[in-house]
Formats: structure tokens, C-alpha cells, sequence
């Protein structure tokens, strides 16, 4: 393979066969050798493989550095954080660099994954698979910054879901330490710099939106819990109930939660049982009946005004931590491309969130994390004075309308290299007094069309990846326009009760 830079769909293939690869690492651990359900994860990866091979000049060449993973030369930003557990098995098992020749069939791709679930060595002999014989390459800057450390908590977080919903799959139940552990490391993080962790926000996923969404909401509820001055072991237990708000999704069909086009009343309906499910879930892999956890999970729906679903009993209001987890939800969905509506840009979220203020949100929490975000809100795009366009990186508390922006295009709109995205305080004054920028006014990001995964781990502008129409499976916020075809299974037991 020569060391050109990779095309963009063969980026994507070796995006999707790395997808293939670490479903067959979950799949080899959950089942025993000679189960069909390896079998037919070996055939998917195999095709996946081949279809590579053709996008690919010559033989298929993939590197895993401590950044993530190349194909070639090419770091694939986005696989690197989704499959994290497949990186780790890597460098577990000691393999740097792998070439796949024509000849790797299925039965040699299947010895790969057992050496990748240590259930073989790699130093066995391959014909069609070559382990570490090229040279891998070395990444320029390795020194680990607060971004990248976070980076690496979010792809945990990432792959503790996909884990667990393939344990669920399999009908095992899932552990509610491990989300914990995550999820310390997470408001650590969150508390040393909230502004960076808000930022990590901004990061969407196209394949795994679900997941992403579930890491988003962990993020943005530690943040709140943090402003509101809770204690650490509190925001803790709120970064979980966070993370796991959305579980009981794992049991929604996989064809209802990729559906391109709108979803019908029926989907809906399934769609909603997903608090009642995921309370189920999480009952069978706790020993604690009352756990925090749970009340997020079930309530994060109900509204501030009782109004969502399920239905509480008597007249109890969702609890503090529900409230929390529904703002920091809603507000990632609504920014978030969902399947019957554009994304928001940030801006405009918090606009909607406010509309609904005393309604569907506990005012008092919507109040506080829009101070948090502020009046651009962090990970928003703006145009300045100057015509040149800034990611909002931070906030300064009295000084709202000058937050501080790192520079991505210059003011002929083009895109600046990461060497050159300079970071500017815009509250600083000149030697005569002035400011030299201020913000003119916040962008859509659909404008943009940046990737924020790139830009954040590489400092790279580039475009989002494949459009395919997909997007999160959400429900619409309170107060929003519902899309077509949605019901809301709350009013029909309203209306069953009024009718006996
Ligand atoms: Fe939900
Ligand atoms: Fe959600």
C-alpha cells in the first residue's frame, strides 16, 4: 500500500471493518469456540476485509499507535474513540502494525481475534496476515494534555456501553461499579476543567449515536451537579445515572433506532418503554434495591410538571437528580441531529430550554446551567470583528460577551492548520484601551459542517463524516414541535383514566 493518504471511502470502510472487528472481540468473549454466533462475525469482518482490499492500492496496512488507529498514515479519529477496547486489546496482545494480504481467509481472521481475546499468541504462523512486520509510525506529539485525557475517558465510557449492551444481548446482566469507576474518572476531569469537558460535548457520533449521546448527558450532569455544589461522591452517582439514563434503549430494535425516516406510533410506543426497561436492566445487576441510578433512569422523562412519562405516583416530582439528568438530556438531543429534525445550534438549545422553564425543566437547574454554558456557549462557533471564525473554548463569569475562542479560519474563510489555531481572549484590551475582536455574531455549525472529533484530537478541519440521514433516536423536548407520528403513551393513560 503506498503511504499516500487514504481515500475517504476507504477511511470509512476501515472505520467499518475496525466496527466488525471489535464486535468480533465482545462476540469471542461472550461465547465459546465453535458457537455460530463467532462464526457469523468471523463472515462479517471477512467481508468488510475484502471490500477494504478493494478501495486499498496493494495490501491493507493498519497501524495502532497510542493516539489511536492509522490506515497508513492516516489516523481514523473517530474509530479510535469508539472501539477504545479494541485499541487496548491491541496493545494488550503487543501488536503495533498489521498488514492484511488477499490471502487472510476466514479461518486466519478468526485466529486474529482469539490472539486479540489472548486466547492465542501472535506469534503463531499466518499466511495472510502479517503482525508487526513493518515499522510502525510514531506519532509527532505524544504528550497527553487535558484533552486527550479526556478523550480517553469518554471512549471508556463509549465502550462500557457498547459492552453492555452486548451483555444484555446475551442475556447477562450488567455492573453498575464499572459505571461508577468510569464515571469518577469522568467528574474528576469535569471538576479540574469544566470548559474542556464541555467542549468533548460538542462530539457526535454517526454510527453509535445512542452511546455517544448517554456519554454527552454523563458529562453535562456531572457539570451541573458540580455548579450547583454538590458534594464529589453525589456528582458521582449523578455521572452514572447519566450515563445509564437511556440503558433500557439496548432493548429497543435495532431497525427502530437506525430507521432513517420517521418513526410510526408503534415504534413510538417502544420507544417509551425504555425508562420502565432500563430500571429492569439495572435491578437485575444491582443488589441495591434503591439504588441512585434509578430514579434517573425512570424519571428523566417525567417533566418537571408530571406532564412525561411514565406516570409518578401521588404527587411526587421527579427527584433532584432525574431533574438534572432531563436538562443536561435534553439539551444534548436538541443539539444533536435527530431523525425528524435538524440539529440545534447551541445557542438556540438553551433558548428552548428556557421556553420550557417551570414546565418540563426545574427552573432553577435550567437557570444554572445556562450560566454554565454562557452566553456562547462553550463549543460554539463564532464570526468576529475581525472576520475571522472562533470555537468558543471558554467562558469568563463577568465578562460573558468575551469569551475566549480558538481561532479556526482566517477572515477569507480558510480553514487555519492546527499550528496556526492560535487561542484569543477577547476580553484583553490593546495598549490604547480597545478590544481588537469582538464577537460579531454565533454561526450554525451546519454552516460549517466540522467535524469536532477531529478538530479536538487533531487540531484538523474536516468535513462530518458520511451523511446518510440517520440521527439520534430521540424524543422531541418538551415545548418542541412533536414529528409525525409521535404519541405520547402518558396521554393515552391520562385519557384511559378520565374515561375509566
Ligand atoms: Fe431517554
Ligand atoms: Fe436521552
Amino acid at each position: 500500500m503506498s503511504l499516500d493518504r487514504a481515500s475517504a471511502p476507504a477511511l470509512d470502510e476501515a472505520a467499518g471493518m475496525l466496527r466488525e472487528l471489535s464486535v468480533a472481540r465482545q462476540v469471542f468473549a461472550l461465547y465459546q469456540a465453535g458457537h455460530p454466533k463467532r462464526e457469523e462475525a468471523v463472515i462479517d469482518l471477512l467481508a468488510s476485509v475484502r471490500r477494504l482490499d478493494q478501495l486499498v492500492r496493494g495490501s491493507v496496512v493498519l497501524f495502532i499507535g497510542r493516539k489511536g488507529f492509522y490506515l497508513g498514515p492516516t489516523l481514523l479519529p473517530r474509530a479510535s474513540l469508539t472501539y477504545h477496547g479494541l485499541l487496548e486489546a491491541f496493545e494488550e496482545a503487543g501488536i503495533e502494525a498489521v498488514e492484511l494480504l488477499p490471502a487472510a481467509d476466514a479461518e486466519e481472521l478468526s485466529v486474529f481475534v482469539s490472539i486479540l481475546c489472548r486466547e492465542a499468541d501472535a506469534n503463531g504462523h499466518l499466511s495472510g496476515i502479517r503482525i508487526n512486520s513493518v515499522r510502525p509510525i510514531r506519532d509527532a506529539d505524544e504528550e497527553s494534555g487535558p484533552m486527550k485525557e479526556l478523550l480517553r475517558s469518554y471512549a471508556s465510557g463509549v465502550q462500557f456501553l457498547q459492552e453492555t449492551a452486548q451483555r444484555v444481548a446475551a442475556g447477562r446482566p450488567t455492573t453498575m461499579e464499572q459505571a461508577e469507576r468510569i464515571t469518577a474518572r469522568l467528574a474528576e476531569q469535569v471538576v479540574a476543567d469544566p470548559a474542556q469537558a464541555l467542549l468533548l460535548t460538542t462530539v457526535k457520533s454517526y454510527d453509535e449515536y445512542t452511546y455517544y449521546h448517554m456519554v454527552n448527558v454523563c458529562i453535562l450532569s456531572i457539570a451541573i451537579g458540580q455548579a450547583i455544589g454538590l458534594r464529589r461522591d453525589q456528582v458521582v452517582v449523578l455521572g452514572a445515572g447519566g450515563l445509564l439514563h437511556d440503558l433500557g434503549k439496548v432493548k429497543v430494535p435495532k431497525e427502530i433506532l437506525q430507521q432513517p425516516g420517521p418513526l410510526d406510533e408503534e415504534q413510538w410506543r417502544i420507544v417509551q418503554r425504555h425508562p420502565v426497561d432500563g430500571v429492569g436492566l439495572l435491578l437485575s445487576s444491582t443488589r441495591d434495591l434503591y439504588h441512585p441510578a434509578l430514579s434517573m433512569v425512570l424519571e428523566h422523562h417525567a417533566a418537571y410538571d408530571r406532564t412525561g412519562y411514565p406516570p409518578l405516583s401521588g404527587q411526587r416530582m421527579p427527584s433532584l437528580p432525574a431533574r438534572i439528568v432531563a436538562v443536561a438530556d435534553c439539551f444534548d438531543a436538541l443539539t444533536s441531529r435527530r431523525q425528524y429534525r435538524k440539529a440545534e445550534e447551541r445557542r438556540q438549545a438553551l433558548a428552548i430550554l428556557q421556553a420550557a422553564a417551570g414546565r418540563g425543566y426545574d427552573p432553577r437547574i435550567v437557570r444554572t446551567f445556562v450560566r454554565l454554558l454562557g452566553l456562547f456557549p462553550v463549543g460554539s462557533l463564532v464570526r468576529l470583528t475581525s472576520g475571522e471564525v472562533g470555537l468558543v473554548v471558554r467562558n469568563h463569569e463577568t465578562k460573558p460577551a468575551r469569551p475566549v475562542v480558538r481561532m479556526v479560519l482566517d477572515p477569507r474563510g480558510d480553514p487555519l492548520d492546527a499550528g496556526e489555531q492560535r487561542e484569543i481572549d477577547l476580553s484583553e484590551r490593546a495598549a490604547d484601551g480597545r478590544h481588537p475582536r469582538s464577537v460579531e455574531r454565533s454561526l450554525d455549525p451546519r454552516d460549517f459542517d466540522l467535524d469536532m472529533l477531529s478538530l479536538l484530537s487533531t487540531g484538523q478541519l474536516e468535513p462530518t463524516e458520511h451523511d446518510d440521514g440517520v440521527g439520534l433516536m430521540h424524543e422531541p423536548a418538551y415545548g418542541e414541535q412533536p414529528p409525525p407520528g409521535y404519541v405520547d403513551a402518558h396521554d393515552e393513560l391520562a385519557v384511559r383514566e378520565a374515561t375509566g
